[in-house]
Order: structure tokens, then C-alpha cells, then sequence
């Protein structure tokens, strides 16, 4: 394992580090941009630097606490408490102060919140006040049925504005949420329902999607049939004029609206200690089975809400879009809880971009106004491919600020958002960040950093990232490992129910007090860091990470399956593409139709999103002598690359096949 990984971070990091070189464009902040910025000073990074704790604690300051801290951090590598001993409850920060008149508050009560869009085209927005009302009688509804602090919720919506309330609704009253991606399928729902025991399924008839209604209360009814923890869901009606489309059981499924209609208004917060768990997000490792990551309240909300601030320059009179589905981390800290926290205007939007044309986005841009917009890499890049007359064909003035997140950013895409975008006058903040780190910890800060395509740049005031070798060396100038070597305050707290996988996962790669994220980077003369991907068995397909092994699993659970190998390759648009090597059962036939059914078999069991773009059978796998699949030569093969040091393989012969046959099929 340990040579596997360090074989595709030191390929994949050459030919990344060969492109990268290249690059030496330099976009310094604008004088008007810079007059105007949350941050002028380039001193923030010393001061944080000196004194970390007071830094976050500063900021944590600025939230609203039911009972202060006794103490900023107390750490116990490699496990953290942040603000011990302090009260806060999340939704009172994201509602409750923005619609109280008081000193040091702006009163927001009439301002909008939410501003939403569905594909079809309908929309509807809430102020604060509606966004309180909303969550509190919601909140309300949960305690109905018997929803507890501490209990788990899971939520498997569209991208409504319910997606928001239920979070927050939850905070409310202490239940912790697991929002699972509408585009997942019901086995992996069921696998985190499961795995969190919840007790309650927040859902909807269906959102839609390429003009197609996505039926998420069906899959509900699939993935709960083997989940006793659950006892109640509660369905959004996406439609309020259309006919129902789901089964309903009695006792068991209510209605949103049925039960908001008898909810009253006022719903006290729960008291939540700062160290109190806020949600669990499942995302996908080097195993087959996806880890919750687990977030408290106190740490986190400070991390996202100073990021929000100081990242995307956040101003009063702002309308943020950040286009990440709420079932993703950018979708929890940077739609829900840091934009939230800090009284933003946020736009949500349900569909896709290209419904029903390919300038959705730039219109809906147009018609709200937006003036902040944080996309992926994939998203840009699929713009590009479309051609620039989408975007030139709507006014796109409003914008002042561009991020990107979730892969690293080629310099050409870099440069076309930039130019096409945001017209050359928007800054670009490419931000690096992980499910793990809660908040964005590699980022310009648009007023002072001067940005390069492809260039995560430096690390956010308060973080102490670096780059190390493999034994734990620094290295200033060159290709390593990123590594975080300071806790900070919305890092994870552990794997939910898994504390051994997170401190091995995590913390034992160098020393129990340094964090491996598992990416591969670069730094340059100037200290600017250069992602270059993943350096585990985790790929990143559209912006989504998905693990080799669970694809595997789903592969070999189908009945021609004997074995399987997972790879990716690169592929223009989505990133990384997924290739699959399968060894067939003896009984089985190779067949077109079999390569479709193996297709269709991950989807059932992941989602779309894992849905392997190539399979190719083979008699036999490439296998060390001690029978481990090397999966880095089946990468060279997919990539098209010479095939790498063989020397460890028990046949030659194999790998020799293999490549001839997939040059073939390639070249057919
Ligand atoms: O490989 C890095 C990549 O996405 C991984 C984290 O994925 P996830 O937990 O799904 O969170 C995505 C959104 C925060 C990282 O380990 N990644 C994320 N942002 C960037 C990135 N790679 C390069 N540049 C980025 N800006």
C-alpha cells in the first residue's frame, strides 16, 4: 500500500509539476478591488501566526455564545476541543441574531436570506425573518416526533430552501445531521442511514433534474426497508400543485407542510456545548466504506464564518452563490453555515446548468444580481467546452469575486473564468479544503494575495500548512505531501464511530500531532502551494471524490464478477475519468450488454456519480507475488503512459496483455 501510494504521487506529481512550471502568469489585486477589501494588511498572516489561539479566538468572539469559553484549545494529539466549556447553538447564529435589534447587531430582519430558483423555474425568497420563522417551527415539528439532542437525522433533498431549514432546524434542537446527496443511490443511503442509526429521513416527492423528476422519496422507500433506526420521514412536497408521486405510510411519512401548519412559531434553542456534535458528513476514503466525519459546533462555525468573511471579501449588500449541492461540504459551510453566520444574501439554485440551455448560470447571475459566485473546476471547465457565447450573451457586471474548489484548477481553465467570467476585473480565489478540514485552508485572500493560475496560493491566517517529504521533512521549494502541523478550529473531531480509522487514516503518517490530508503538492520560490491531486486510492470525478475500493465493491457484488481494479484517468472535462479491469466468473460471457449491466450494477449501488466510463475485461489482473493488484500500472495503461517498474509482478505477461488489448479497443 505504502509503495502504491508513493508510486502515483511521485508520477502524477512529475507530469503535474512539468505543466505547472510553465505557468508564471501573476494577477496582483486591482487598486479598486484592494481599497475596498475586508483585508488590506498582509500583517494578518504574522499576527496569526505568533498566536494562532487568540487569532480564532478573536473571531469566535464575533459569534453570539450562550455561555463563554473557559479555554481556546485544548489538545490532545491528535484529538481537539475548541472553546471549552462555551454554549453556542448554530441556528441562533445563522437566524435568531440577524433578526434581533441590539447593540452590535445589524438588524437583517426584513433582508433576504434565501433566494432560490428551481430548474423548472419557479422561485421563491425568505428574509431572515421568514428563515426564522421557518426553522423554529420546523424545529418544533421534529420534537413532534420525537426527535432528541443528540439524535441523528438524515436529510436526502433537492436543492430547495427546505435542504437549508432542515439543517438549521436540526441545529436548533441539538439533532445532528447527515445530509446524503440526492444523486446517491438508496443501497448508499440505506449504508449511511445505517451507519448513523437515524431516526428520522427528511425527503422530498422528488427535485428535479434535467427536466426530469428524480424520485427521492421512492429511493427513501427502498434504502429504509433495512433500516429499523428509522421511525419517522417527513416529505417535502416539491410541487404544490402537482399530484403526489409517492407512497405514503400512515403513521410512519408526514407531509412537510402538513406538519408546519400545526408547528408553533418560537422554538427555544437547545443549549449546545461547543464541542456538541453538529452533523456528520460521509465521504469516501481508501476503503470501501465511506467515513463520517464528524463536526461540532463552536470550532466549526468560527472557521467557516471567518473564512466567509475574509475568503470571498463578504459585504452587507453581497448575493452569494456558491453552486455546490447541499449534500457536500462547500454545500454545509459555504450555503448554510458561513454565509448564514454572517447575514448573507444567498442564492440556491436546483438544476442543472445547461437546462434548459447552456447559459442557465449566467442568466440566473443576470437575474439576481449575483455578485459572488464559487464553482468546481469541472463546472468551468464544461463552460469552456460550450463556448464563450453563452456567457457573452448575458450581463455579468454584477460579479466582483470568482472562487474555485474541490480539484485542482488547470491554469487555462483559471484563465477563461477569469477573462470570460468575471471580465478580467474579479479576483479568483482557488480554495483548498477537504470534507476533514471543514473550512478553507489554502486560499488567496482577494485584497492583498497575488494570484496564480493553478495556485492555491498560501495558507489562511490562523493554519500552519507545509509541505513534507515522505520520512517528514520540510521541504521549502518542491514537490511533497501538504500537511497541517497546528490544529485548527473546524477540523474534524473523529470518524463517527471509528476513532482508531481516524487517528490511522489521519494522524499516523509522520507524528500523531500532524495532520495528512493525502494530497500531493508543490511549492514554489515564493512559498505558494501547487495542488496536484490525490495521492491515496481516492479519485475526483466532476468535483466528486469517490473511493477505487467502493466501486470495486459494487463491481464484484454483481454475479459475473470474480474480480475487479479500479483506476481513473484524465479526462478533459470531469477531471479524472473511471476505468475498470474485471476478471468474469467462469459461468459468465463477455457481451456489450454485460458491460452496460456492470454499469447500471455501481449505479444502484453508488449513484450516477461513480458510474465507470470504461470496463474492460481480462482473464487476469496484474498481481504482485504476494497477490496485491497494482493498480498504478493499470493507470499507466489507462493514461496511455509507458508502463512503470514491473519488477515485483508475479507474471509480466499479464500486464502485457492487457495493454495491447486496451490499445486496440482504443484505437478501434
Ligand atoms: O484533493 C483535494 C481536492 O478535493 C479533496 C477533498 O474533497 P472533498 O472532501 O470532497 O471536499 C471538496 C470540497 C472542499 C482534497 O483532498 N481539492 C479540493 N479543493 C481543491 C482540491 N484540489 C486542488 N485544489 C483545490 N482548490
Amino acid at each position: 500500500m505504502e509503495t502504491l501510494v508513493k508510486d502515483k504521487s511521485q508520477k502524477q506529481q512529475s507530469s503535474s509539476i512539468d505543466v505547472l512550471l510553465q505557468e508564471g502568469r501573476k494577477f496582483p489585486p486591482s487598486p479598486e478591488f484592494k481599497k475596498q477589501a475586508n483585508v488590506q494588511d498582509v500583517s494578518v498572516y504574522a499576527k496569526a501566526d505568533q498566536d494562532p489561539e487568540t487569532f480564532w479566538a478573536e473571531w469566535a468572539a464575533r459569534l453570539e455564545w450562550m455561555k463563554p469559553w473557559k479555554k481556546v484549545l485544548d489538545w490532545n494529539p491528535p484529538h481537539a476541543k475548541w472553546f471549552v466549556g462555551g454554549k453556542i447553538n448554530a441556528s441562533v447564529n445563522c437566524v435568531d441574531r440577524h433578526v434581533h435589534a441590539g447593540e452590535g447587531h445589524v438588524n437583517r430582519r426584513n433582508k433576504a436570506a434565501i433566494v432560490w430558483e428551481g430548474e423548472p423555474g419557479d422561485s421563491r425568497t425568505l428574509t431572515y425573518w421568514d428563515l426564522y420563522r421557518e426553522v423554529n417551527c420546523f424545529a418544533n415539528a421534529l420534537k413532534q416526533l420525537d426527535v432528541r439532542k443528540g439524535d441523528r437525522v438524515a436529510i436526502y433533498l433537492p436543492m430547495t430552501p427546505e435542504a437549508i431549514i432542515a439543517c438549521l432546524a436540526c441545529a436548533r434542537i441539538g439533532a445532528v445531521h447527515s445530509v446524503v446527496f440526492g444523486g446517491f443511490s438508496a443501497e448508499a443511503l440505506r449504508d449511511r442511514i445505517h451507519d448513523a442509526q437515524a431516526k428520522l429521513v427528511i425527503t422530498a416527492d422528488y427535485g428535479w433534474r434535467r427536466g426530469k423528476q428524480i424520485l427521492l422519496k421512492n429511493a427513501v422507500d427502498d434504502a429504509i426497508k433495512d433500516c429499523p433506526s428509522v421511525k419517522h420521514v417527513v416529505i417535502v412536497k416539491r410541487d404544490g400543485s402537482s399530484a403526489t408521486t409517492c407512497h405514503v405510510k400512515e403513521g410512519r411519512d408526514h407531509w412537510w407542510h402538513r406538519l408546519m401548519q400545526d408547528a408553533e412559531l418560537v422554538c427555544e434553542p437547545a443549549e449546545m456545548d461547543a464541542e456538541d456534535m453538529l452533523y456528520i458528513l460521509y465521504t469516501s476514503g481508501t476503503t470501501g466504506k465511506p467515513k463520517g466525519i464528524v463536526h461540532t459546533t463552536g470550532g466549526y462555525l468560527t472557521g467557516v464564518y471567518a473564512t466567509t468573511q475574509w475568503v470571498f471579501d463578504l459585504k452587507e449588500e453581497d448575493v452569494f452563490w456558491c453552486t455546490a449541492d447541499i449534500g457536500w461540504v462547500t454545500g454545509h459551510s459555504y450555503v448554510v453555515y458561513g454565509p448564514l453566520a454572517s447575514g448573507a444574501t444567498v442564492f440556491i439554485y436546483e438544476g442543472a446548468p445547461d437546462w434548459p440551455e447552456k447559459d442557465r448560470f449566467w442568466k440566473l447571475i443576470e437575474k439576481y444580481g449575483v455578485t459572488i459566485f464559487y464553482t468546481a473546476p469541472t463546472a468551468i471547465r464544461a463552460f469552456m467546452k460550450w463556448g464563450d457565447e453563452w456567457p457573452a450573451r448575458a450581463n455579468l457586471s454584477t460579479l466582483r469575486l470568482l472562487g474555485s474548489v474541490g480539484e485542482p484548477i488547470n491554469p487555462e481553465a483559471w484563465v477563461w473564468y477569469q477573462h470570460h467570467i468575471g471580465k478580467g476585473k474579479c479576483p479568483v480565489v482557488d480554495t483548498w479544503w477537504q470534507t476533514e478540514t471543514g473550512s478553507i485552508m489554502i486560499t488567496p485572500l482577494p485584497g492583498i494575495t497575488t494570484t496564480k493560475p493553478g495556485s492555491a496560493t498560501k495558507a489562511f491566517p490562523g493554519i500552519s500548512a507545509e509541505v513534507l517529504d515522505e520520512m517528514g521533512h520540510r521541504i521549502d521549494v518542491g514537490g511533497g505531501y501538504v500537511a497541517i502541523t497546528k490544529p485548527w478550529p473546524a477540523m474534524l473531531r473523529t470518524i463517527y464511530g471509528d476513532d482508531e480509522r481516524y487517528v490511522t487514516q489521519y494522524w499516523s503518517k509522520w507524528k500523531n500531532n500532524v495532520y495528512f490530508p493525502g494530497d500531493g503538492v508543490k511549492r514554489d520560490e515564493e512559498g505558494d502551494f501547487w495542488f496536484l491531486g490525490r495521492v491515496d486510492d481516492v479519485m475526483n470525478v466532476a468535483g466528486h471524490r469517490i473511493g477505487t475500493m467502493e466501486v470495486e465493491s459494487a463491481l464484484v457484488d454483481h454475479h459475473a464478477v470474480a474480480e475487479a481494479a479500479v483506476v481513473s484517468r484524465r479526462h478533459d472535462v470531469k477531471g479524472e475519468a473511471i476505468v475498470a479491469f474485471v476478471t468474469l466468473r467462469e459461468h459468465a460471457k463477455k457481451s456489450s450488454h454485460l458491460v452496460q449491466d456492470l454499469r447500471d450494477h455501481v449505479v444502484k449501488k453508488i449513484g450516477a456519480l461513480a458510474r465507470p466510463d470504461e470496463i474492460l475485461f481480462s482473464a487476469d489482473l496484474p498481481k504482485t507475488r504476494s497477490g496485491k493488484i497494482m493498480r498504478r500500472l493499470l493507470r499507466d495503461i489507462a493514461e496511455g503512459k509507458a508502463l512503470g517498474d514491473m519488477t515485483t509482478l508475479a507474471d509480466p505477461t499479464v500486464i502485457e496483455h492487457l495493454k495491447q488489448k486496451y490499445e486496440e479497443i482504443e484505437g478501434s
